[in-house]
């Protein structure tokens, strides 16, 4: 069942056809998400022609199919990859048992609550950078931005399908309220913190799908080994599409040190700010904003419910299978760095309540490898800023580092303190009214905004030239 039906009015391989009243249910939310998309999707651009990848098969090969359409004709669907025969739980308590293939009752609200969370940030990006294409440096990047925004959209769709499918009238419920809260909206907001920031520049952009992005991989990773298998095939595709998110964040901010780095060796200044660019400490307190709302999106470094779900089988470690223990960690001990008065103490506990902060260790080694690259293009280019993640207690406002003022490098600070260099640590009022003021649309095909380089190479074999939005 990998092939996708996409004469339904909903494209789909999950025999759509077969089940009617889900059928006429997700017929019933389509006209729903029509209007979400046009009220709150991007601004402008909608009836331009893009360029844009669609699935046309969940299988290795030939799953993307690319070519000019207008953003409101996208054929979002629901595509989950393809079943694996015999599949085991591959932790916890039921570890070994066959996975399974409705919700069991006991399960049924923490279920409906894992798949909420993961939904409610899938149409929350998609607001946050509603006004983006404004500004957008190139086509190329334009043209980027609402591949993710489509791609967003459906992953919407798949917790939708998921929701209805699976949780009745709750499901029905639950799937209506991830339209009806909006990223920011003071009455009713996005359920996690970073979803409810604003994306009013194309730094942020780059280094939300760089940072945030990442987040949603190590989500969908650790859902992806669920007992729930309807639940952990969407994931699996979904993370074909992210990867490609996370693609536009680390190759756009190697492009902005790219060019940064040119003009510092051309004019033989640091302050490229005169050229019209992004200098390399202004990036590096951006960087320190994304990462640090980034963590706390990982919750409590230790946790009950995290615990509680990993016992259940509901949502795993990245990788479990990598993992050399037994899987059911109710033996096992863990070690946590913590504040204790004004000094960090090494403390042990039972491994299973540490399971988020598991899962937060492998983001942070994830981030860290981009950065590596980064740092090459700037020693390449023979300067000598390094960039470097702040550290895991800086800035935090989920988890035990709340109630502390750490500097970047991780020293605690009193509140006098923080405030006098809050500036030199985070983007100051200043930064970001020099960066907004570099956000100048360029629409030529092939020309790019002062602040990035140009991408080596194009879409899908495409020049970079190449007229991907159609203006
Ligand atoms: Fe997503
Ligand atoms: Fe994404």
């Amino acid at each position: 069942m990998t092939s996708i039906n996409y004469s339904d009015l909903i494209p789909n391989n999950v025999d759509l056809a077969e089940d009617r009243r889900l059928q006429r249910a997700l017929e019933n939310w389509h006209p729903r998400f029509k209007d979400w998309w046009s009220e709150m999707g991007p601004a402008q651009f909608q009836d331009k022609d893009v360029y844009l990848r669609t699935a046309v098969d969940v299988g290795q090969e030939g799953w993307a199919h690319f070519g000019h359409v207008q953003l409101p004709d996208y054929r979002w669907g629901i595509f989950l990859s393809e079943a694996e025969p015999d599949r085991k739980i591959g932790f916890g308590e039921f570890k070994g048992e066959p996975v399974w293939h409705e919700v069991p009752g006991e399960f049924r609200s923490d279920l409906r609550r894992l798949i909420v969370v993961q939904g409610d940030t899938e149409p929350a990006s998609v607001e946050q950078q509603r006004y983006l294409g404004q500004t957008a440096p190139s086509l190329y990047d334009l043209r980027n931005l609402f591949q993710i925004n489509v791609e967003e959209g459906r992953h919407l769709w798949a917790m939708v399908y998921l929701l209805h499918g699976y949780f009745g009238r709750d499901g029905r419920e639950e799937a209506d309220a991830l339209l009806e809260r909006h990223s920011g909206d003071s009455n009713q907001p996005r359920i996690l913190g970073a979803f409810n920031e604003k994306t009013s520049d194309w730094l942020s952009f780059l280094l939300f799908t760089y940072f945030t992005d990442r987040d949603g991989k190590y989500q969908l990773g650790a859902l992806k080994e669920s007992a729930f298998d309807p639940l952990s095939r969407t994931c699996d595709f979904m993370l074909k599409e992210e990867a490609y998110h996370m693609f536009v964040g680390a190759s756009g901010i190697g492009r902005v040190i790219q060019r940064t780095c040119d003009l510092m060796q051309e004019f033989n200044t640091s302050d490229v700010r005169e050229h019209g660019a992004i200098d390399l400490p202004t990036l590096q307190k951006y960087l320190n904003f994304h990462f640090s709302v980034s963590l706390d999106l990982f919750g409590s470094e230790t946790s009950t419910n995290a615990a509680n779900y990993f016992s259940a089988g509901l949502k795993g470690r990245f990788g479990e299978s990598s993992y050399s223990d037994d899987h059911v960690l109710n033996t096992h001990s863990d070690y946590l760095d913590e504040i204790v008065g004004s000094d960090f103490i090494t403390k042990e506990y039972s491994a299973i309540t540490l399971v988020n902060q598991e899962l937060r260790r492998s983001y942070i080694d994830d981030c860290a490898k981009g950065l590596r690259r980064w740092n090459r293009i700037i020693s390449e280019m023979g300067v000598e800023t390094v960039l470097t993640l702040p550290h895991e207690g800086f800035n935090r406002h989920v988890g035990k580092f709340r109630d502390y003022h750490l500097n970047p490098d991780g020293e605690i600070v009193s509140q006098a303190e923080w405030d006098k260099n809050k500036d030199s640590y985070l983007p100051s009022e200043n930064d970001r009214e020099y960066v907004v003021s570099l956000m100048k649309p360029v629409y030529e095909p092939g020309l790019m905004a002062s602040w990035i380089a140009a991408p080596s190479t194009g879409i899908n074999t495409q020049p970079v030239e190449y007229e991907y939005v159609k203006m």
